[in-house]
């Protein structure tokens, strides 16, 4: 009897196995043949499909090419000309480095690889099916063009599990999306049943512009620090573009397209004051730091890497989009959001159902500021003579204007008001105070009295006095006269928090924060019942605000305003 059960399986089973991991679909492959013409220097890289990628995929480039010896070894299973020792393996720069994309690709499809450098008078065409390389020479462009045919063909499992065309079409389009915003200065085409086209753009912004709209990018602001050895470049998104996903947060670490939830973390963290939970800002940041500090040879597909020192990486990231949110350019440049599309609700014969949306496209949703085209209208004039006609769900104002439907936050619109109120007491220093009879004590962590003790003049003279005692409680013995009947205790808490969080601003940085601060905690809430009275106290109020920009200080949108032509067509009248 034949006792053998264990054998060493073929080389093409092999690499069949191995494919597995990195060519997962068509987008996989394409991400791995662009990896390769990145790598390759070249400067306009041209994707072309048919039948979704699994009947033609071609990836064209300009780059260096590969010798006539060089170009056969380029489909052998770990055959690189990226690292040569272990050493190598710690401080990668490229974006391949394992040699396993081509022949892991190659032994799924039928593979064909032209190639000629500058320097050479013929190319060479290397094509390899069932496993058997031949190459021979021929005429050809400088670069290189991998042609992918028949992918999957010969693993009807993994065919049988493609999405649709369509939603394959939604993932090539998003990750052409994704090179061209990493790789700003590249042409990337990507010809099918519809051409995209990303020209060379010399900075980041103009590129988030062409891929995601000129809307989009005029919303958008620098960011820029470095600390500890970790640079953070790129742009944000004011929070009137945040979306209700992640998808438009991209992290760019050494020039590869990463994942990382605590980097996530660290940017939601930046916004948290701006953004609510479920909300996702537009970030797209460029991480630059030794690569010896970071390890990419954790996952077969390169998206995750893990850090020397997360902490250190995130802490950068966390301070370089605060400075630019504790900026909030947004509010000297905002304006109230105009809607001039009913809401993505589409009528069915039953009603109204939600949108439907195609897996793999993007999303729309209403915050992206393609719904908010600046109508005819112009500002709200006059608040107090808007048409008060009730609350919503007790946050939201409802009034009538002259042709307008107008919504406002009624926390968002007060806060406005006491921040402008209490800024300009500031600038006048005539800040009122009020005394307590009977100063609050409160116990907190030592940061946050650390924070506080740093901020002690500055809360001072925002009318906040305080007094520390030794261990970590600290009395309060008068709070802002806009706090009265507030809690000051709550107050104190979240200004500890701010001063411990606000470390590297600067002096105005943080009086604008302690007073965002205090007017929050002065404001009606959300869910507060409003009277008539108070309701139109508060429109009146907001009048008395120069300039009411819509937003809050936090930078949450306070006022909406449909034009009522709008809100009829919703109604197809
Ligand atoms: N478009 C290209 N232009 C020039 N050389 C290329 C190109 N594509 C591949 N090569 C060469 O072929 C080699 C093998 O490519 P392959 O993608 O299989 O491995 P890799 O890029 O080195 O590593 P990884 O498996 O991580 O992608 C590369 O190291 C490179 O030298
Ligand atoms: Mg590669």
């Amino acid at each position: 009897m034949d006792e053998t059960k264990i054998i060493v399986l073929p080389s093409v089973l092999i690499d069949q196995i191995a494919a597995g991991e990195v060519v997962e679909n068509p987008t996989s492959v394409v991400k791995e043949l662009i990896d390769n013409a990145i790598d390759a220097g070249a400067k306009r890289i041209t994707v072309e499909i048919e039948g979704a990628g699994l009947a033609v995929l071609r990836v064209i480039d300009d780059g260096k090419g590969m010798s006539p010896t060089d170009a056969p070894n380029a489909l052998l299973r770990h055959a690189t000309s990226k690292i040569r020792t272990q050493n190598d393996l710690s401080k990668i720069s490229t974006m391949g480095f394992r040699g396993e994309a081509l022949p892991s690709i190659a032994s799924v499809s039928k593979l064909t690889l032209v190639t000629r450098r500058p320097e050479d008078d013929f190319g060479t065409e290397v094509s390899v099916k069932d496993g058997v390389v031949t190459a021979k020479p021929c005429a050809a462009p400088v670069g290189t063009t991998v042609t992918v045919l028949d992918l999957f063909y010969n693993t009807p499992a993994r065919l049988k599990f493609q999405s649709s065309e369509r939603s394959i079409m939604g993932q090539l389009n998003d990750l052409m999306g994704r090179f061209a915003l990493a790789f700003p200065q590249l042409h990337l085409t990507m010809v099918a049943k519809r051409t995209l086209d990303y020209p060379p753009c010399s900075n980041i912004k103009d590129r988030a512009a062409q891929v995601y709209g000129a809307a989009l990018g005029a919303n958008l602001y620098q960011v820029h620090d470095e600390r500890n050895g970790v640079e953070v470049f790129g742009v944000i998104g004011d929070p009137s573009v945040s979306r209700l996903n992640s998808s438009r947060i991209h992290l760019i670490l050494n020039n590869r397209q990463i994942q990382d939830n605590v980097l996530r973390r660290a940017i939601l963290n930046a916004y948290s004051v701006l953004l609510s939970a479920g909300q996702f800002p537009v970030a797209i940041l460029s991480i630059t730091l030794d690569p010896s500090e970071v390890d990419v040879n954790v996952h077969p597909r390169k998206t995750e890497v893990r850090f020397a020192d997360i902490d250190l990486v995130a802490r950068a990231v966390y301070h370089a989009v605060s400075k630019t949110v504790t900026k909030t350019p947004w509010l000297q440049q905002s304006k109230p959001s105009y809607s001039d599309e009913p809401p993505k609700l589409v009528q069915d014969g039953f009603g109204v159902r939600e949108l439907f949306e195609f897996p793999g496209e993007q999303q729309t949703d209403l915050f992206s500021s393609e719904l908010a085209q600046p109508s005819s209208h112009g500002l709200v004039e006059s608040f107090s003579a808007l048409r008060y006609k009730g609350q919503v769900a007790r946050t939201v104002l409802v009034c009538e204007g002259k042709d307008s439907l107008v919504l406002i936050d009624q926390h968002a619109a007060h806060e406005r008001v006491n921040f402008d109120r209490l800024w300009q007491a500031v600038e006048n220093k005539q800040v009122a105070q009020e005394p307590l009879m009977f100063p609050e004590v409160l116990g907190l962590d030592p940061n946050e009295i650390a924070g506080l003790e740093k901020s002690k003049d500055l809360l001072l003279s925002l009318g906040l006095d305080l007094e520390f005692y030794s261990g970590d409680s600290v009395a309060i013995r008068s709070i802002p006269a806009i706090m009265r009947g507030k809690s000051a205790a709550a107050l104190v808490r979240d200004c500890a928090q701010a001063a411990t969080g606000s470390s590297g601003t600067t002096g105005i940085e943080r009086l604008h924060l302690m007073v965002a601060t205090i007017a929050c905690h002065s404001s009606i809430r959300a869910g507060d019942a409003l009277s008539d009275d108070e309701a139109l106290t508060l429109l009146k109020s907001m009048d008395s605000v120069k300039d009411f920009a819509g937003y809050c200080p936090h930078g949450r949108q306070a006022v909406v305003v449909h034009p009522i032509s709008t809100v009829l067509r919703w109604f197809g009248r």
